[in-house]
This record gives C-alpha cells, sequence and structure tokens, in this order.
C-alpha cells in the first residue's frame, strides 16, 4: 500500500470524506484518516453526522413523529389506534442500523473511488512547503506523507463548567440519543438547534419536557416573525421554553440532576430532572493533532484560522467544516471540502456563505436562508415583505397540518430575493427552492410567475412571493 498520498484529510465527518472523494475524483492518490470508532471497535466514518449528529438525530426525530401521530393525530383521519405501545429499545435499534447504514455507505464510497482509509487519530509530525509527515495512531502505527494535507477533524458538545458529560445523567447530544428509558422529567439546558429537536424527540415519547435558555429572546438568529411562530407552536404542543434563564449550581445525585437557576424575573428555582440535556453550543475539536509542533495558527476561540478560501496559515494546509469559522453545518462542510480539493488541483472552488440554508427538524420545521427582517433593518436595506399562511393552502390542510407560513423578504428596487423563511410542514424541502431562486438572483416576481404544482405545499412559496407584491390569490 502506497505510503505518499498527494491528498490527506485528517477527518472523515461530511466535511473529510467528501473533500477527499472529490480530491480522488480529480486524480489524486487521496488518503482520510478517521478515529471514529463503532460499539465493536470498528471503523465508524461519517463523523458527529453520521454518528451522533444529523442522521441519528433525523431517525429519531421521524420515529417520534410516527409516535406522536399515532398517538395524536390520526384519530382526525378517522383512524383508530387500539393499544398503541411503544417499543423504545426497537425504535433506538432502528437509529443504530440508520447509522451503520450511513457508516458502510462512505467506506463503499472510498473504496470505490480509490480512497485508502486509515482507521485512528491523524497528527502532524513535521512538514513544509514540500510535504507533510503525518502519524495515524491506530490498531497498527504508521506514518505517511502528504503534499497538501487537509484538516477536517469536527467539534465536540460544549460542556458547562461544573458540569461535565458523564452520559447517564448529564448528556451531550450523545447521550441524548441513547436515552434507554424516556424520563419522566428531562430538562435541555440551551434552546438551541439540539435542544429543541431533543427536547422534541423527548417529549413527543412522552417526557414532560423544560427548556433553560439564557437568552431573553426566542431564536434569536431566527426571522422574528417565524421564530415567536415556532416558539408559539412548540409551546402549545407542550415544550416549556424558559427564557432570559441563569443556571446555578448543577448536581448529579444517583438516579436524578438539580439544576439551580433563576428565571427573567430574578425568582430563584431548583429543577429536578431524571436526565438533563446540555446543548449549549459545540467547540472546535484540534485535541491531538498536534497544531503547536507544525505551528498550524488557531484563532482566539480555538478554530483553526483560515482564510476565506479555507487556506491555513500553513502552505498546502487547509482546513474546513466544524473546525473553521462559520456556521456548524454538514452541508456547509461538504460544501467546503470540495472547494478545496477543487482549490488543489487549481480550479476555482466556490462556497457561497450567502445562500446556506438552516433547518431546525421539529415540527413543523424551521427553515431559512439569507438575511432575516431584523438584519436588512439593522443594514438600513430597504425591503418588501410578503408572507402566505399554510392554512390558505389546500395541501397543507389535506396534511392536517396547517400550522406556519412562508416568508419572502425581497429588496424594495429590485425586488431581489434577499431572504426567505419557513416554519411549516416539510420547510426542509420547500426551501430548497428559495436557495435555488437566490443563487440565481431571483426576483420574487420570477418566483410568483413559475408554475407550480397543485396541489403542492410550495404553492405557498409561489403566493408568499406574490404576497411581496400585495397580490397573492388565495389569501
Ligand atoms: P465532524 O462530523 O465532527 O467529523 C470530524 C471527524 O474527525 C470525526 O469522525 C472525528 O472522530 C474525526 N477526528 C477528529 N480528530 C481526528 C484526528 N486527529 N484524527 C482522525 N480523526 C479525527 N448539521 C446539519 O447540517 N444538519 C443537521 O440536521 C444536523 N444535525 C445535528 C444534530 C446534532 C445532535 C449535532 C450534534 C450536530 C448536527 N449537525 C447538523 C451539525 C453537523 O453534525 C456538523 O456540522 C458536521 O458533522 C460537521 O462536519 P465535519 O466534517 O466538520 O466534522
Ligand atoms: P446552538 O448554538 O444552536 O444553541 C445553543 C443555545 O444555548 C443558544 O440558544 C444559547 O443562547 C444557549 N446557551 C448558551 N450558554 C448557555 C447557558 N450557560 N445557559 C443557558 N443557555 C445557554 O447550539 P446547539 O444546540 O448545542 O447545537 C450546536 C450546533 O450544532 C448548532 O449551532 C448547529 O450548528 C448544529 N446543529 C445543527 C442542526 C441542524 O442543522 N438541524 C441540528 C443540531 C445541531
Amino acid at each position: 500500500m502506497s505510503k505518499n498520498f498527494d491528498v490527506v484529510v485528517i477527518g472523515g465527518g461530511p466535511g473529510g470524506y467528501v473533500a477527499a472523494i472529490r480530491a480522488a475524483q480529480l486524480g489524486f492518490n487521496t488518503a482520510c484518516i478517521d478515529e471514529w470508532k463503532n460499539e465493536k471497535g470498528g471503523p465508524a466514518p461519517g463523523g458527529t453526522c453520521t454518528n451522533v449528529g444529523c442522521i441519528p438525530s433525523k431517525a429519531l426525530l421521524q420515529s417520534s413523529e410516527h409516535y406522536e401521530h399515532a398517538n395524536h393525530g390520526f384519530a382526525e383521519h378517522g383512524i383508530e389506534v387500539k393499544g398503541l405501545g411503544l417499543n423504545l429499545e426497537k425504535m433506538l435499534g432502528r437509529k443504530n442500523t440508520v447509522v451503520k447504514q450511513n457508516n458502510d455507505g462512505i467506506l463503499y464510497l472510498f473504496k470505490k473511488n480509490k480512497v485508502t482509509f486509515f482507521h485512528g487519530r491523524g497528527s502532524f509530525v513535521k512538514g513544509d512547503a514540500n510535504g507533510y509527515e503525518i502519524k495515524v495512531a491506530g490498531a497498527a502505527e504508521e506514518t505517511i506523507t502528504a503534499k497538501h494535507v487537509i484538516v477536517a477533524t469536527g467539534s465536540n458538545a460544549r460542556a458547562l463548567p461544573g458540569a461535565e458529560f458523564d452520559e447517564k445523567l448529564i448528556l451531550s447530544n450523545t447521550g441524548a440519543l441513547a436515552i434507554s428509558e424516556v424520563p419522566k422529567k428531562l430538562g435541555v439546558i440551551g434552546a438551541g438547534v439540539i435542544g429543541l429537536e431533543m427536547g422534541s424527540v423527548w417529549r413527543r415519547l412522552g417526557a414532560e419536557v423544560t427548556v433553560l435558555e439564557a437568552l431573553p429572546t426566542f431564536l434569536g438568529a431566527v426571522d422574528e416573525q417565524i421564530a415567536k411562530e415556532a416558539q408559539k407552536l412548540l409551546t402549545k404542543q407542550g415544550l416549556a421554553v424558559n427564557l432570559g434563564v441563569k443556571i446555578g449550581t448543577i448536581k448529579a445525585g444517583k438516579n436524578s440532576v438539580s439544576v439551580e437557576y433563576t428565571d427573567a424575573k430574578g425568582e430563584a428555582h431548583t429543577g429536578e430532572f431524571d436526565k438533563l440535556i446540555i446543548s449549549i453550543g459545540r467547540t472546535p475539536n484540534t485535541i491531538g493533532l498536534n497544531a503547536e509542533g507544525v505551528g498550524l495558527k488557531l484563532d482566539e476561540r480555538g478554530f483553526i484560522a483560515v482564510d476565506g478560501d479555507c487556506k491555513t496559515n500553513l502552505p498546502n494546509v487547509w482546513a474546513v467544516g466544524d473546525v473553521v469559522r462559520g456556521p456548524m453545518l454538514a452541508h456547509k462542510a461538504e460544501e467546503e471540502g470540495v472547494a478545496v480539493a477543487e482549490r488543489i488541483a487549481g480550479q476555482h472552488g466556490h462556497v457561497n456563505f450567502n445562500t446556506i440554508p438552516w433547518v431546525i427538524y421539529t415540527s413543523p420545521e424551521i427553515a431559512w436562508v439569507g438575511k432575516t427582517e431584523q438584519q436588512l433593518k439593522a443594514e438600513g436595506v430597504q425591503y418588501k415583505a410578503g408572507t402566505f399562511p399554510f392554512l390558505a393552502n389546500g395541501r397543507a390542510r389535506a396534511l392536517g397540518d396547517t400550522s406556519g407560513m412562508v416568508k419572502f423578504l425581497a429588496d424594495a428596487k429590485t425586488d431581489e430575493i434577499l431572504g426567505v423563511h419557513i416554519v411549516g410542514p416539510m420547510a426542509s424541502e420547500l426551501i430548497s427552492e428559495a436557495v435555488v431562486a437566490m443563487e440565481f438572483r431571483a426576483s420574487s416576481e420570477d418566483i410568483a410567475r413559475i408554475c407550480h404544482a397543485h396541489p403542492s405545499l410550495s404553492e405557498a412559496t409561489k403566493e408568499a412571493a406574490l404576497a411581496v407584491d400585495k397580490r397573492a390569490l388565495n389569501f
């Protein structure tokens, strides 16, 4: 087996494995090193996303939504369910199977594309513009060399000081995806993406969920009107979200966790929970890379410092994904990975940060791309807004899910679409149309004049675009 490569990628998450495949497609002799282990100690490429992130969370969101529908939704459709039961072990087993299918899929893709895979931890030994020596510490230790190195080592859950994750009572995303018995009372610290998604899963399965959020506003980065609607809908479902909270001492007992906190009015409380999820953001993972040994620069927040092209301070060393600045999203990591491989090949890889979509997979889903109304106001941009509620959409009525709306923001003069925000059914799929439109710098009128299938949820997108010009047809 060759030990000298054109490109070595450290990290096999969505940033790393996709970069490796693209580099191999471009004709480079490529290797990817990833240390993630499955329960048998074998390789489990795919990173956070595949093992304890996007994939398992969406599997559990889907299963728990089916359960919720069977419990509360089917009756409206005239379907009577008797003797409904929850087999949590099976649900978690299915989730594990979905994860394994994705791990195996990546190993297959490596073979297909002739990417050499090393299972172990990669670290820099030495190097310069002529090449780098990388040590792989795994089942067998070896040293490989590469002309170009792409670092894609991802991120880890941030802990609260004094409340380290034990994954039994105090859970990060890893433990939150593997609770073996539905907790009666579940505490969640942080009403961000993970808090809302995992809070939704366990609420649907029967837990009483209390979410404690430090900020006074709900989903501050989301368009205010959409965030307000989402808060109303999620609260109605039974997710108790407390804003403006200050967390005090957290104590893990034998079978429960107590959390002292003051609420927005300054009143003191103690919450007793069977399990506590802490989801207050993630930190870049550079441990064990020997960044300092080769002089690889980190920024003041511990991310690998890169320029707009993902170049680090070292020649021919690149970094992508969660370990560098920008949103911590799998598709952002993938886009950066592809762009870097293309830049190594002398091509003009490009990532458009203005059109990276966000999705929160609650029910209803929350999705957006581009600027929020509050951002446009702060930037002094003159804009027009158009909204359309799913309540007035025939397909949403037939589905039995009429919550939420689509909202367009367009430039007041040119009508160029500046942002699209959705809270509602299948928002994750609907947002793609907006991404395409914004990539092509479309106007809201462009969308308004395009024929959309009837009956479909996407008609709400067209109607919101029409509403920008105050000429929605069905509302
Ligand atoms: P990672 O996926 O973290 O992969 C890094 C890999 O590198 C890991 O396998 C790690 O073991 C390995 N590694 C680290 N150091 C070394 C080393 N020295 N040697 C060898 N290997 C090493 N994003 C979305 O876009 N959509 C979602 O729905 C979504 N859901 C999420 C749900 C949860 C619960 C969480 C936690 C995250 C979610 N994310 C989601 C975020 C997404 O998982 C990350 O943005 C994405 O995984 C980042 O990809 P990455 O390749 O940069 O890093
Ligand atoms: P987050 O940044 O989304 O949310 C963290 C929340 O915790 C914020 O609202 C913050 O104000 C709050 N917080 C911070 N410190 C606190 C404290 N001491 N007390 C109380 N609240 C506190 O981070 P989260 O949910 O951990 O997710 C990490 C990242 O993973 C996300 O930002 C996202 O990039 C990615 N992710 C993406 C998903 C998706 O695309 N659907 C799903 C899950 C995660």
